[in-house]
């Protein structure tokens, strides 16, 4: 439960173990949050930071998942495997939504810079955030930019909407996997951060020691649409599979 005083959030890491993940686990734990990491299996629960709950559950398969989301105030999503583009990157976060049945959590999604570009890979990241916006709960998605291809000098945290730059390589944006973290942490307990929709990078200079006034210089997501403030509408409803129309009708049903 959330604990007011302290700001303090009981958060589950979706994708723990990967790259991301495993530098959100100690972010968040950093943070002071109570912070659960969903693995596979015991063995990958492995490489979790001490202090963390690790819980078992395939993210591939809702009715797994319940202990995962029990009591959880928050969830970060930060999985990922482009060659099960559906069953992982957006089963996932259709998955997770279904276990929670229609309870209220905070939700940051990690996608990726991108992600409105007409691939197969990207397409499905796109339709995980469209469940998210679609969900009911306050929501923060973050499309960040290549992974630590940033110079050790290039830490000042960039926010950028409409995801106009779709090169497909590090001129789309770059950013430290720990900067990424801290702004997935930090995400969850800003209200300014709320209903926003970015590509994250970062550029020469020093980070930020605050980034609220980056979240607060954001336009928020408008009620009740399904993409990005300013994504470009190029992956229309009327045109998208029954089984993903269905999956949207069902979390508005909440
Ligand atoms: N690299 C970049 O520069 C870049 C930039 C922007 C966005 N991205 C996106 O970031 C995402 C993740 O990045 P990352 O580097 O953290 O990836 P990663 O190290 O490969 O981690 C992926 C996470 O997803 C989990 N996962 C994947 N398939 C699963 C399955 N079938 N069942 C259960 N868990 C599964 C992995 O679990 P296991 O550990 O058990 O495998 C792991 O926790 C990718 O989708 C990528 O497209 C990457």
């Amino acid at each position: 439960m959330i604990d007011q005083g302290q700001n303090t959030l009981a958060v589950l890491v979706v994708g723990a173990t990967g790259s991301v993940g495993q530098q959100v686990v100690t972010a968040a734990i950093a943070a002071g949050h109570r912070t659960r990491a969903l693995v596979r299996n015991q063995s990958r629960g492995r490489v979790v930071a001490a202090g963390a709950e690790v819980v078992i559950g395939d993210l591939t398969d809702a009715a797994t998942l319940s202990d995962a989301v029990n009591g959880i105030d928050a969830v970060i999503f930060t999985h990922g495997d482009n060659s099960s583009p559906e069953a992982v990157n957006y089963g996932a976060v259709r998955n997770v939504l279904q276990a929670l049945n229609g309870r209220r959590v905070r939700i940051a999604l990690m996608t990726t810079v991108g992600v409105t570009a007409l691939r197969d890979s990207s397409s499905w990241k796109r339709r995980g955030e469209r469940l998210v916006r679609s969900s009911g709960n306050e929501y923060t998605v973050v499309r960040p930019g290549w992974f630590d291809y940033n110079d050790s000098d290039q830490l000042t945290i960039v926010m950028r909407q409409g995801d106009r730059l779709q090169a497909g390589d590090p001129s789309d944006g770059v950013i430290a996997r720990r900067e990424l973290a801290r702004v997935l942490v930090e995400s969850l307990t800003d209200p300014d951060a709320v209903r926003r929709t970015f590509e994250l990078s970062s550029e020469r200079g020093p980070e930020q020691a605050d980034l609220g006034p980056v979240f607060a210089a954001l336009q928020p997501d408008p009620e009740g649409t399904v993409d990005g403030v300013l994504d470009a509408p190029n992956l229309p409803l009327e045109n998208e599979p029954r089984r993903v129309l269905d999956d949207l009708d069902r979390l508005r049903g909440h």
